[in-house]
């Protein structure tokens, strides 16, 4: 069982598997859009337990949506686990998420043709709704997966025209009856493009990644008054689109002013009535700060929410704020983490220990067990574009790198 001579994942059924997945929801001049719990989700969704069905895994749904396939093992352990999510962003790439879904398939496929079974079962997942593009917070059904949000707040969220994450689910026929948070998983290794320029950019192959940085995100709302723009003196305006442009700028320039690795990004703002000669009345924007220094994220986001209810206040608009998501940075388990080195450098592959700057699946499961992720680059370091991009034999580097470290955390003996 533990002689495993060598394995080698087929990097060609892999890229084959991307290509059809990336098919549904495909977008005119590429890329892909599957929003969470949308009809094209639920389409990506049918491939991917096809797929899981036809490699003889057991497959369950559980009641967030979560799916989880078996590949049995030879004893009753739990299982060690990998996966991702196949929900995208509105103008998402091919490869954020679904290569290590897809990655994860096509280990147990390989293992499969070979008549291998290890000793612990290794299992596959799709978590809900990772992305967070229409309901937050994002990493929900791997959150809700590890105990970090209760079932029907997840369930409760709603997405900008006031739907509900549970009535979505239901209505594309993923509330599955699983219990959420089973089976209780060994280990976790998520397989992911960078999303960065730091592989690319340096030409090197595998990304061993130790921690997630800190995420904050948040809903401004800035409430004024409606006035024709000809003639409402300025000093007489209560303009929300003002506080908006003011808080998009403040964010931008304090992520500058702090430097190291604080980041800032406004990535929505939707004016009301939102025409060329009318003040606009309401605002409503979005402010994503990361940091991997929880203390200095901390310290950012009390400045931007002083920034922004001061200066609403001096324009005489009205400032609600929300918090959408809040994570502290996540430091892996070491043991994962040298593995991941360690087998890495075995295949020959050039490495270096990185944080990770998105958010993953796997740091919500590395609150129930020891977790772990493997980087591959990506060209030009472009994500959450439909220009993303993974050369072919860096996909097939990640996928056989992911195989040897489930071999070795499925096998181990302790
Ligand atoms: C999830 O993709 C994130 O925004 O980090
Ligand atoms: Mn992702
Ligand atoms: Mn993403």
């Amino acid at each position: 069982m533990n002689a495993v001579p060598s394995l080698h994942i087929n990097s060609e059924r892999l890229l084959a598997s991307l290509m059809s997945l990336g098919e549904v929801g495909a977008l005119d001049g590429g890329g892909v859009c599957r929003l969470a719990l949308t009809d094209a989700d639920k389409l990506g969704r049918d491939w991917v337990v096809a797929r899981m069905r036809e490699l003889g895994m057991s497959v369950a749904i559980d009641v967030v949506g979560n799916g989880v396939a078996v590949y049995e093992g030879t004893e009753d352990l739990p299982p060690v686990m990998t996966g991702s999510h196949i929900d995208t962003v509105r103008t998402g790439g091919l490869y954020d998420g679904n290569y290590g879904v897809l990655a994860g398939l096509e280990v147990v496929a390989t293992l499969r043709d070979a008549g291998v079974r290890t000793r612990r079962p290794v299992a596959v997942a799709f978590f809900t709704n990772e992305e967070g593009a229409r309901f937050q917070p994002d990493m929900m059904g791997s959150l809700v997966y590890a105990g970090g949000l209760p079932l029907e707040q997840a369930l409760a969220a709603r997405d900008s025209d006031g739907l509900a994450a549970g009535e979505e689910l239901q209505r594309i026929g993923y509330q599955g009856q699983a219990p959420v948070g089973r089976p209780r998983v060994d280990s976790f290794v998520e397989l992911h493009v960078e999303q960065g320029p730091v592989l690319h950019g340096r030409g090197l192959q595998i990304g061993v990644v130790e921690s997630v940085q800190g995420i904050s995100w948040s809903e401004f709302i800035f409430e004024g008054v409606s006035n024709h723009a000809g003639t409402t003196p300025m000093e007489l305006r209560r303009d929300a689109g003002y506080v908006a442009a003011c808080l998009s700028t403040f964010a931008h320039d304090l992520a500058l002013r702090y430097g190291g690795r604080q980041i800032a990004t406004v990535g929505s703002i939707r004016l009301t009535p939102n025409l060329v000669n009318v003040i606009a009345n309401r605002a409503v924007l979005t402010v994503d700060l990361r940091n991997t220094d929880a203390q200095a994220l901390a310290r950012a986001e009390a400045e931007v929410l002083e920034f922004a209810s001061c200066t609403a206040a001096a324009q005489g608009v009205a400032c609600r704020h929300r918090l959408l998501a809040r994570f502290d940075p996540v430091a892996f388990e070491t043991t994962v983490v040298d593995l991941v080195e360690q087998e890495a450098g075995r295949l020959g592959l050039s490495t270096v220990r990185m944080p990770s700057g998105a958010g993953h699946d796997a740091q919500m499961l590395a609150r129930v067990c020891p977790a772990g992720m493997i980087f591959v680059p990506s060209v030009d370091g472009l994500s959450h574009n439909v220009r993303e991009f993974t050369a072919p034999q860096d996909l097939a580097n990640g996928a056989q790198l992911l195989l040897q470290v489930l071999l070795k955390l499925a096998n181990r003996i302790a």
